[in-house]
């Protein structure tokens, strides 16, 4: 059975990039593997100094996998907090990481660009998810587009401390990405993120869904003219909701004219708001027992730090490390 891992930073509201991008590829992969899935704390303090909020943040995370059917039964599901190998073995990849590389890193000019601090956390933030990734001698790591340089920066930091000790200490994980949602488009045609102000939140309901959808940016076609269903930001988000031949509808009236972005709009709020109603319902229930919501953080966090230190034992002893106690 393959190892299949992936992490969310608990820093906000998740959005529906979050949701086709990467979380439902989890929920379906926890039947086929053996499913860890974390919620990635030590990386919201690489932009959140707020300790209430953060935790508010890594509840409704967890949530909202659950609602959205992530089975703690099925999978490991914790928190990366409660697996102090993950910083342990992070100093360790550290000290075998050339800074150039972290320079080179997107997503680190990607965040600095957009207004957050240039902190060292920030800076050596894919060190620490390669620890994530190779802790658990992970094989696949199912995650949106925006993730792959740091999928092959861990890639890369398993090989160095392998060669570097001569010994298989660390397994070569794969980056899984499926083409169609490899990055979700936000409302105004970029990458569906948090740090653009373009997402759609999955929760969101009523006014506040009907206000996002209602801000989808499209051209200035007239309401009467034919319309090209592949180039509208409106047509990409319905794509993601409706089966097959509600897409072909679709298309054809966009390309028929008399159908406008309107009209377009409301549709895709329809199948949103359907799309996750079991969601929305379920979500409200669990948030009435959060002593279940400890207990399977406590549960998953137990599982996911014996495996752990099941991969830790060996690098500390390999390098010279020890616990004396
Ligand atoms: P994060 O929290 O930003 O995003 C969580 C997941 O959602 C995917 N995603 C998208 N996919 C498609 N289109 C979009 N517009 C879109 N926006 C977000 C992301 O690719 C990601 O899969 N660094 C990670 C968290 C992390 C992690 C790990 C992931 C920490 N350690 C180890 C995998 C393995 C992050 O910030 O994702």
């Amino acid at each position: 059975k393959k190892t299949i891992l992936s992490g969310i930073q608990p820093s906000g509201k998740l959005h529906i990039g979050n949701y086709f991008g990467a979380m439902r590829q989890h929920i379906k992969m926890q039947e086929e593997g053996d499913a860890f899935y974390f919620l990635a704390n030590y990386h919201s303090l690489t932009s959140l100094n707020d300790g209430d909020l953060l935790k508010e943040y890594t509840t409704d995370v967890v949530l909202d996998y659950l609602a959205l059917g992530l089975d703690p039964d099925k999978c490991t599901f914790f928190a990366q907090s409660d697996v102090p190998q993950t910083t342990e073995l992070a100093w360790i990849l550290g000290c075998l990481t050339p800074v150039s590389l972290m320079e080179k890193g997107v997503s680190y000019k990607d965040k600095i660009a957009n207004g957050l601090s240039p902190n060292i956390g920030l800076f050596s933030y894919p060190i620490l998810q390669a620890a994530d990734i190779l802790i658990y001698h992970s094989n696949l790591v199912p995650v949106g587009e925006d993730q792959k340089q740091n999928i092959e920066i861990s890639r890369d930091l398993a090989g160095k401390l392998n060669r570097a000790y001569d010994e298989e200490l660390l397994r070569i994980p794969e980056e899984y990405i499926v083409k169609s949602v490899a990055t979700v488009p936000g409302i105004d045609g970029r990458k569906m993120s948090k740090s653009y102000d373009n997402t759609i939140n999955i929760f969101a309901e009523g006014k506040d869904l009907k206000k996002r959808v209602m801000a989808i940016q499209t051209d200035s076609t007239a309401l009467e003219d034919p319309k090209d269903p592949e180039t509208c930001n409106v047509y990409s988000l319905i794509k993601l909701f409706a089966d097959k031949d509600k897409q072909k509808e679709v298309a054809d009236k966009y390309r028929a004219g008399g159908y406008g972005y309107g009209h377009a709009k409301k549709e895709l709020l329809g199948l949103i708001e359907e799309y996750f109603a079991d969601a929305r319902s379920k979500r409200k229930e669990l948030a009435n027992d959060m002593s279940y919501v400890n207990d399977v953080l406590r549960e998953g966090g137990i599982k996911a730090r014996e495996r752990a230190e099941e991969v830790m034992e060996p690098i500390r002893s390999a390098t010279g490390l020890f616990r004396s106690f």
